[in-house]
């Protein structure tokens, strides 16, 4: 028998409870979100052709004579976009010379959609076309278009043109064939789909977004995760190296690129495509809250743990304070007029900043505590994020929460890779949490793994998402302490992942919700506003005992009571939900459930509903329910008070 004390409400939960966690990591960004399709557009990845493979004659296999590709390297000219390709012309024909881009693990095409094709060019003279022929794995022409350079004497131009697809498929590429008389540069060949989110040219993956958006996230934190630190310090993100013309985001190699050989992934670079106006902009969109993380002055602890001296942390900090203006200074300010020139006049509304990652250790309290100075005295209305590492790993991470909370840290981001007995078991982590302090909680990173961190062998199963709704009935019913969570990773490509499990898996033209997104989905849409006591057997909070788990909100906008139930048992539990301290209630609720009699059961692609929210209605009898709670389920019930 459970108990809801619905007349005694208590902590207000955040309105930033339940977020997303976005890192460029499985092809997240770059191959994934970002909606470019032609990988190593301006040839500055290590290997200047790596992606690009050299055509010749369709008919003879040779080069016609006087014709060639020529990569220019001028580094000492051009810091942030270095190469280019120079194609000589003598009279060739069509199909003679050209090259071919493979995508990012192919390009996703989709039947009847418009393709945008965009260059960077420039032709002293002469006479020039360049023809676009995407096709498709089996070999035929599934879309072709064709662009003509104008005379553009030394001056760079951008060229563009579209066409539309005339079949579906996942793993297509595109051919660029060159042909006539002159000498015609190129650089930043770039192909979007015509359905990029919002229609915005050289966008977003729209089904992407969306899938963030049907959470109803109240934050989003960016851009990661280890990219963040960088493998040292010279490619650590640097945000003001991600605005402004794509053509000058100097590119780096991405983190990780370096990680996991069993799944080496030599080609993964970021662009920056996705860069910091982008991600505000999504999370204006999709209205969570932006969180974005910055470097601290450290760079990732797994790899070189390269550290800046002190003396040289003032570009890291200042860094961060032109963040803040760059977010929300007015027009008249150097940054906020940035953001306007930029095209986003309105300032984002930036609340919370964080800075480090998983920097561990006392040179990382050493830097914090000069970046923290700085930004309280510069914008104390800014919430600090501030990094503890992974939970539990015992002496370092008591002390880096025992400093942060001396620091009075506004927020402590705790992460966690565990297995699933550790989520069940832990249910009541922040029940006897030291509320003295008052930093907040941030559960920055967590995730159930089904076999060992980073494992290959770890999957998006039951028994994972089912540990993790009933852990977060704990950080729910301590909503006073822990204010925001985020599931990490977010995002995995099939063809070209680096950590599993993850949160949504993609391929190049659908996304897959695993049974973790689904339980995140349940309780972001069904937060609540309040926080009501649950009690067992009128004893305690549910926190395992025969295997249950619970929690319960107020809704105050729409005056419904939500109870969150997890049965970890195989077993049918018939149980009495009494709601104390409202009128009689005798009419329908709402039932939305997520079950499996198997724990080892997933979503995949073909079959993406496997684990889906079922709902029922479900009548309610003078002050409570009596319901059947299924072996291995979530349920969710909203009750009309
Ligand atoms: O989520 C994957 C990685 O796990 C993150 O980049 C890092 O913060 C953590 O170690």
């Amino acid at each position: 028998v459970f108990s809801v004390q619905a007349d005694k409400p208590g902590a207000a939960v955040s309105p930033t409870m339940w977020g997303i966690f976005f890192e460029d990591i499985n092809l997240g960004a770059d191959g994934g979100l970002y909606a470019e399709l032609i990988k190593n557009r301006s040839f500055e990845f290590f290997k200047p052709l790596m992606g690009w493979q050299i055509r010749n004659s369709k008919a003879t296999g040779t080069l016609n004579f006087g014709s060639n590709l020529l990569m220019i390297n001028r580094p000492e000219r051009a810091e942030t976009n270095p190469r280019y390709l120079q194609v000589t012309l003598n009279k060739t024909p069509k199909d003679s010379l050209g090259l071919t881009n493979e995508g990012f693990r192919g390009m996703g095409i989709k039947k009847d959609l418009r393709y945008d094709f965009s260059v960077l060019y420039r032709l002293q003279s002469g006479n020039a076309k360049i023809h676009l022929e995407l096709v498709s794995e089996k070999g035929e022409i599934i879309g072709s278009g064709v662009f003509a350079p104008k005379n553009t004497g030394d001056v760079w131009q951008k060229g563009e043109t579209s066409f539309t697809a005339s079949a579906t498929d996942p793993k297509a590429k595109l051919n660029i064939w060159f042909e006539g008389t002159g000498v015609l540069d190129v650089d930043m060949l770039s192909l979007f789909p015509g359905d990029t989110w919002k229609g915005r040219k050289g966008g977003l993956r729209a089904d992407m977004v969306q899938i963030l958006a049907d959470l109803k996230p109240g934050f989003i934190r960016f851009p990661g995760g280890c990219i963040v630190e960088g493998h040292d310090l010279s490619v650590r993100y640097q945000w003001k190296r991600t605005i402004g013309p794509i053509e000058e985001r100097k590119l780096v190699v991405n983190r990780w690129n370096y990680e996991f050989a069993h799944r080496p992934t030599p080609d993964y670079f970021q662009t920056f495509g996705l860069g910091f106006l982008e991600y505000f902009q999504m999370a204006e969109d999709i209205g969570a809250e932006p969180l974005p993380i910055l470097n601290c002055g450290m760079a990732c602890q797994f790899n070189s743990a390269e550290v800046a001296p002190l003396e040289d942390l003032a570009p890291y900090v200042q860094d961060a304070l032109d963040l803040i203006e760059f977010a929300n200074g007015s027009t008249a300010t150097k940054w906020g007029k940035m953001r306007a020139d930029l095209g986003h006049p309105a300032p984002f509304k930036l609340k919370m900043l964080g800075v480090g990652n998983e920097n561990w250790g006392p040179q990382y309290i050493e830097r914090l505590k000069i970046f923290q100075a700085a930004l309280k005295r510069e914008h104390p209305e800014i919430q600090l994020v501030c990094s503890s590492g992974i939970a539990p790993t015992g002496e370092l991470f008591d002390y880096l929460n025992g400093e942060l909370r001396a620091m009075k840290a506004d927020f402590i981001d705790e992460h966690y890779y565990s297995r699933p007995e550790w989520f069940l078991a832990n249910a009541k982590r922040y029940d006897t949490y030291d509320r003295k302090s008052k930093s907040k909680v941030f559960a920055g990173e967590y995730a159930g793994q089904s076999d060992k961190t980073v494992s290959v062998l770890n999957k998006n199963n039951w028994r994972t998402a089912l540990a993790e709704a009933a852990y977060m009935t704990g950080l729910e019913r301590n909503a006073d302490v822990v204010q925001m969570a985020s599931y990490a990773p977010l995002f995995g490509h099939v063809d070209g992942w680096q950590w599993k499990p993850n949160l949504i898996w993609v391929d190049n033209l659908k996304t897959m919700p695993t049974p973790n997104y689904q339980v995140q989905k349940l309780y972001s849409n069904h937060k609540g506003s309040q926080v009501v006591p649950i009690l067992y057997k009128d004893k305690l909070p549910a926190t395992g005992q025969d295997s249950l788990y619970a929690s319960a909100m107020l809704d105050q906008t729409s005056n419904e009571l939500i109870i969150k139930i997890v049965n970890a048992s195989a077993k049918q539990q018939l149980t009495q939900v009494n709601i104390d301290g409202v009128k009689k209630l005798d009419g329908p609720a709402k039932l939305i459930t997520l079950q499996h009699d198997n724990l080892e059961a997933e979503n995949t692609m073909e079959q993406p509903g496997v684990i889906a929210p079922i709902e029922s209605v479900i009548q309610t009898k003078g002050r409570g329910i009596e319901m059947e709670i299924k072996g291995h389920s979530f349920s969710v019930i909203r009750v009309n008070l």
